[in-house]
């Protein structure tokens, strides 16, 4: 196998939380590892702007953010490219090129789109910006000649329109300058929050990845455990039913982060009634603080200078990538 080149990107929505740590950033993670393979993390703050542009005056807050999060994670900027998507200013010109050979029934029936449109009805986002949000990110991943993606389920829509769009350009200037994708689903596709829903800030059921001892306290002590389970000795019922779909969410977390030995006496114990809700929540608290204190002890070591400054030194490495590839495409179009 030849080299892999990763690319990925995300929003810069502030600090992150568990569900954006298992769904994307542990995979991401997990590649920089790998030998065999180069990768470019991009902070994708055009893509603010199609949901944002009302009130962009958060983004450089959430970038800062964000990037402190991914290097507390341990996301090694020794290791992979980091770098900011608007200081390259290649992603907005190929974005406009092939904006040209981009159909607009492909992005009209895009499943994402006609989705997003509906749950963000209150945001006035029918903008060309936003229907064409996947050209912007087709351009984000050709740009690198990205072989693999890592991403969540929900972005694979936007990964079948990046290779249609490679296969289009390809075919209609007979060269083949763009590289074709592939998708690298991550292995848990998606954390539920606190309350049984997906994890997701717009609920308000997250765990930050550097929540304070106090808070993750709160957090698990507000959340809902199994309904017929009121009293010391009642029999519980840990695992999803027909009245209760999600099951107890503080048993789903501890299968998360328990030790898989005990996951079997805590779900018989519970069943029998002999394990009350209040010392299984005080267990889950134990486990989730120890994992999440290596992320808060890391961010302590981390200076917001140095967030600036390796994103600059990465996207002047990105820069060079990506002007290369510009050239060749403007070569195929015969354009100097
Ligand atoms: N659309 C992605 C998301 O919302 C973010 C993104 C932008 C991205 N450009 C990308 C992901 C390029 C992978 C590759 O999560």
């Amino acid at each position: 196998m030849g080299t892999r080149v990763i690319l990925s990107g995300m929003r810069p929505t502030g600090r992150l939380h568990i569900g954006n740590y298992v769904g994307a950033l542990m995979n991401w993670i997990r590649l920089q590892n790998e030998a065999e393979a180069q990768c470019y993390f991009m902070v994708a703050d055009w893509h603010a702007l199609t949901t944002d542009y009302e009130d962009p005056s958060q983004v450089e807050s959430n970038i800062e953010a964000m990037v402190m999060d991914w290097l507390s994670c341990g996301l090694n900027p020794e290791k992979v490219v980091l770098f900011r998507q608007s200081w390259i200013s290649e992603h907005a010109e190929l974005a406009l090129i092939l904006s040209m050979i981009t159909p607009l029934s492909w992005l009209e029936r895009n499943p994402t789109y006609k989705e997003q449109i509906n749950t963000l009805k209150d945001k006035a986002i029918s903008t060309h910006g936003f229907l064409g949000y996947p050209v912007l990110q087709a351009a984000d991943i050709l740009l690198y000649g990205a072989t693999h993606v890592p991403v969540g389920e929900d972005q694979l829509p936007h990964l079948e329109l990046t290779r249609e769009i490679a296969r289009r350009f390809n075919f209609l200037y007979k060269k083949s300058v763009l590289t074709e994708p592939q998708a690298l689903l991550s292995p848990v596709p998606k954390v539920l929050g606190m309350d049984g829903r997906k994890m997701s800030k717009s609920y308000g059921n997250t765990v930050y990845i550097t929540e304070e001892e106090k808070e993750l306290s709160n957090k698990i002590r507000c959340m809902f455990t199994d309904p017929h389970k009121v009293k010391m000795g009642d029999r519980g019922h840990p695992n999803p039913c027909p009245d209760n779909p999600t099951g107890c969410m503080v048993f789903q977390f501890h299968k998360m982060y328990e030790d898989s030995k005990n996951a079997g006496s805590r779900e018989k114990t519970c069943m029998e009634g002999t394990l009350g809700c209040s010392p299984c929540k005080k267990d889950l608290y134990d486990e989730m603080n120890a994992a999440l204190k290596i992320f808060r002890e890391k961010r302590k070591t981390i200076k917001k200078e140095q967030v600036a400054q390796l994103l600059k030194e990465g996207s002047e490495m990105a820069q060079k990538r990506a002007s290369e590839t510009l050239r060749r495409v403007k070569d195929a179009l015969g354009y100097r």
